[in-house]
């Protein structure tokens, strides 16, 4: 099992940089990606980009099954995705993000997206993905680019989230 990474959480600048391309998949970073996976089940997320864990590289972990059962999750990884094409039909769904814990808003993104990447052996790939795997697919890469969910909210409400995620982060006890 490897060992999990801390969770960044907003107000953290390291959630509003723009992640750098990856230039090699080798161990390094399928040790990264590894880690990243165990950080996303121990969390219960469904999605961690690299961001999260205080790493600017464009690498991003989903695993859409692993909710409810991590036996049967069967991750993916991807390095350096790009989105080629984008469905012109809108679809709306409730997002919660691990770096803003117990917050949740409806957020409007194309319902199906197809997008290019390097999986975890360094291949080059290309898969269509549809309604809560596209929105999640859409809102990792976003998180590489430095974009939250809560920046699609009014700003009045985006404030009212991150106090609360403050003000929860801030009884809970390092560990
Ligand atoms: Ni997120």
């Amino acid at each position: 099992m490897s060992e999990p990474y801390k969770i960044i959480t907003v107000p953290a600048g390291v959630l509003k940089e723009t992640a750098s391309p990856v230039s090699r998949v080798d161990d390094t970073l399928r040790t990264q990606m590894d880690r990243m996976v165990e950080t996303m089940y121990q969390a219960n997320g469904i999605g961690l980009a690299a961001n999260q864990v205080n790493i600017l590289n464009r690498v991003f972990v989903m695993d859409l099954s692993a909710r409810m059962n991590r036996e049967e999750g069967e991750p993916v990884f991807m390095v350096n995705p790009e989105i080629i094409w984008r469905s012109e039909e809108p679809s709306v769904m409730d997002e919660g993000c691990l770096s803003i814990p117990e917050q949740f808003a409806e957020v409007e993104r194309p319902k199906e997206v197809r997008v290019k990447y390097l999986d975890y052996d360094g291949n080059e790939q290309e898969e269509q993905f549809s309604d809560l795997a596209s929105h999640c697919v859409q809102h990792e890469i976003d998180h590489l680019n430095g974009v939250l969910f809560i920046d699609y909210l009014s700003r009045l409400k985006r404030n009212m989230m991150i106090r609360k995620v403050q003000k929860i982060t801030k009884n809970q006890p390092l560990l």
